[in-house]
């Protein structure tokens, strides 16, 4: 490793972030999705306003979040959305379980699309929910949804389709006639959908993303919920957004907690209100960046790994690496911890029957990300 990289990795190492605790220093952390990159200014900015204002009580009513959601979501995607049908909750987490509380019974059935996030299976797992994979289609063109395997699960009794859109960890974005039809399935046979959108302002400029919500037939029975954490690299300020299609959906969560709103953090709140008005040249540099190290990653695997599928995602910095062609392992991340002192997460934490493949964050500087690259490499000897 250069001197330039080790000095650079000596100060993120102070972080104390999961990222940079869960494991010695002398494994390089690649797993959890948090970027190596210094935060917005304007969001430093508001923090500190805070504070030395020593504004830092409850959350109380907030109509310029609903306002910059608005705004964000108009510019970014063409979408019209109502402010007043926006709600804060802690993240994205707790905002996707209390609604499916609010939504479903215990053992009632959700469904979702492996491979899909980890914490999808842990959160229906907390809630005790029957979760019903139909997993996405891969082929030569990419990924998409299983529309006919969506209908027949649908007619079988789901209540609620918890879609990630993008898609964490393949780093799909949805097509929009396929939005539509899962939106006309779910009017059908009465199917609320709750579109995590956290990935949302991490779409590459190549293609366009559709919020779930954009679609008309959705507006009845759709949710979305998104927060400025991923993108604006913010997770631990604690604060995400529940937006309802429609009155009607709105009305049909209006037994959410009022602590949903209550335990949202101040801080993270306003941070994300500055994150959408004021930080988008900082998202756009940052896209910039990532946009250069997902085709530099596809360079290295080449040129030091090169048995590794790699698929470039088209939002987000996590690669979905496919290791099928080194055999079968139960166990790619004790191999990779042990073997190459990188940390990764091993593909069955987002379906089962991943087990060949692993999630690498990219999000970080060339060398280290070079270096963890050879790690993997030197593992896979
Ligand atoms: C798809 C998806 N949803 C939710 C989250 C977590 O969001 P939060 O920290 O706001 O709960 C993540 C984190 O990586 C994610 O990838």
């Amino acid at each position: 490793m250069s001197n330039i990289q080790s000095l650079l990795l000596t100060e993120l190492q102070k972080k104390s972030s999961t990222k940079w605790r869960k494991y010695d220093q002398h494994i390089l952390p690649m797993h959890i999705a948090e970027m190596d990159f210094d935060i917005a200014s304007e969001i430093k900015a508001e923090i500190v306003d805070r504070v030395q204002r020593g504004d830092l009580g409850y959350l109380g009513p907030i109509p310029e979040l609903g306002d910059a959601v608005s705004k964000f979501a108009l510019n970014r995607w063409g979408w019209n959305l109502d402010p007043n049908l926006v709600t804060p909750a802690v993240d994205v987490g707790v905002a996707t379980i209390e609604v499916i509380r609010v939504l479903a019974n215990s053992g009632d059935q959700v469904l979702i699309n492996s491979p899909a996030y980890s914490n999808f299976f842990n959160w229906l797992d907390e809630l005790k929910m029957q979760l019903v994979d139909v997993p996405m289609l891969q082929s030569a063109q990419g990924w998409e949804l299983d529309l006919v395997g969506i209908e027949d699960a649908f007619k079988s009794g789901i209540k609620i389709f918890l879609l990630c859109n993008p898609q964490n960890p393949v780093g799909h974005v949805h097509a929009e006639n396929e939005l539509r039809a899962v939106a006309e399935l779910a009017n059908k046979y009465q199917v609320f959908v709750i579109s995590d959108e956290i990935h949302a302002p991490l779409t590459y400029s190549d293609i366009s993303f559709t919020p779930y919500l954009k679609i008309p037939e959705a507006s009845e029975t759709g949710y979305a919920i998104t927060s400025a954490s991923k993108a604006w690299n913010i997770s631990g300020l604690k604060a995400a957004v529940i937006v309802s299609g429609s009155e009607k959906a709105a009305n049909r969560i209006a037994a959410l907690p009022k602590a949903v709103h209550m335990r949202t953090s101040i801080v993270g709140a306003f941070a994300m209100i500055a994150a959408m008005n004021f930080a988008t040249a900082w998202l756009d540099e940052t896209l910039d960046i990532l946009n250069h190290r997902r085709f530099f990653l596809q360079e290295l695997l080449l040129d030091l790994a090169p048995g590794i599928q790699y698929k470039i995602p088209s939002a987000g910095y996590l690669a979905w690496l496919d290791l099928s062609s080194f055999g079968e392992n139960d166990n790619w991340h004790d191999h990779f911890v042990n073997e190459g002192k990188v940390s990764i997460v091993p593909g069955q934490e987002f379906g089962h029957q991943y087990k060949n493949f692993v999630r690498l964050n990219f999000a970080t500087y060339p060398e280290i990300l070079e270096e963890g690259v050879r790690r993997i490499s030197k593992a896979l000897r």
